[in-house]
């Protein structure tokens, strides 16, 4: 005799163990996996091969590069090193150039070179990128000064060189607000005004080129 508990219950233990029998279970399911395995491995390698091909001919007959002249270009961090030779960079190839950083002096005379260039635009602001406020108050003088930002360098960063455990606290917390966190204080100060401030097509930083409204 069959007992209608007992087998409400192996029904019940099966669908928790996802052990229920299922259409393609046995022989045929093991075929029809084998032909997908099959199928996407094949796939990988058209879609490897095709981006050989697609690299190789880039290389041979590379795009046209595009112009910057006339962008509104914002670095932070460009009192100093990387940044200010990017600042410099781009005023040569004739962007306007809004040089962001928490040393005041360090942002002037990099805007006093790039106006040695003759001609180059150029501007200094002095902000804390780690410092929310700041960035969106500064944010919004330099799109009344200067105007929409098109392209954003989000150099700004610090890099203390001593070991790990020799950082304290503190400096460990100043890293991630530098390093990480001024990233989302300067790339989305659309989020927090009402009006967009800048709507940059492209995006650098030391995490590499970012062009995508949907990735943090
Ligand atoms: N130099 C390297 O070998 C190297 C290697 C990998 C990554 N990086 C990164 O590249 C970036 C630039 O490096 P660098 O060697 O030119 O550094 P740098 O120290 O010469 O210049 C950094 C600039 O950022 C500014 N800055 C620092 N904290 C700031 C803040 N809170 N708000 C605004 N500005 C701030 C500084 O005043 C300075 O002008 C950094 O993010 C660094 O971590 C550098």
């Amino acid at each position: 005799m069959v007992d209608a508990t007992s087998g409400a219950n192996n029904h019940a233990n099966q669908r928790q163990n996802g052990s229920a029998s299922r259409p393609s279970d046995g022989a045929a399911g093991q075929v029809l996996a084998v032909l997908v395995l099959v199928l996407e491995t094949l796939w990988l390698q058209v879609r490897i091969w095709a981006e050989v091909v697609r690299g190789v001919y880039l290389t041979l007959v590379p795009p046209a590069e595009k112009s910057v002249a006339g962008e509104v270009v914002l670095v932070t961090g460009a009192g100093h090193g990387i940044g200010r030779e990017i600042a410099l960079r781009y005023a040569a190839l004739g962007s306007t150039v809004v040089c962001m950083d928490i040393n005041e002096k360090g942002a002037a005379e990099t805007v006093l070179e790039i106006k040695a260039l003759g001609g180059a635009k150029a501007a200094s602001y002095k902000c804390d990128v780690s410092n929310r406020d700041e960035v969106l108050a500064v944010a919004k003088t330099i799109t009344q000064e200067v105007g929409p930002v098109t392209v954003l360098v989000n150099n700004a960063g610090i890099m203390p060189t001593k070991p790990f455990l020799e950082h304290s606290a503190e400096e460990m917390k100043r890293i991630f607000d530098i390093n990480m966190l001024a990233h989302f204080w300067v790339r989305f100060p659309s989020l927090f005004t009402i009006i967009p401030l800048w709507n940059g097509p492209v995006e650098a930083s030391s995490r590499g080129l970012l062009n995508s409204q949907k990735i943090v």
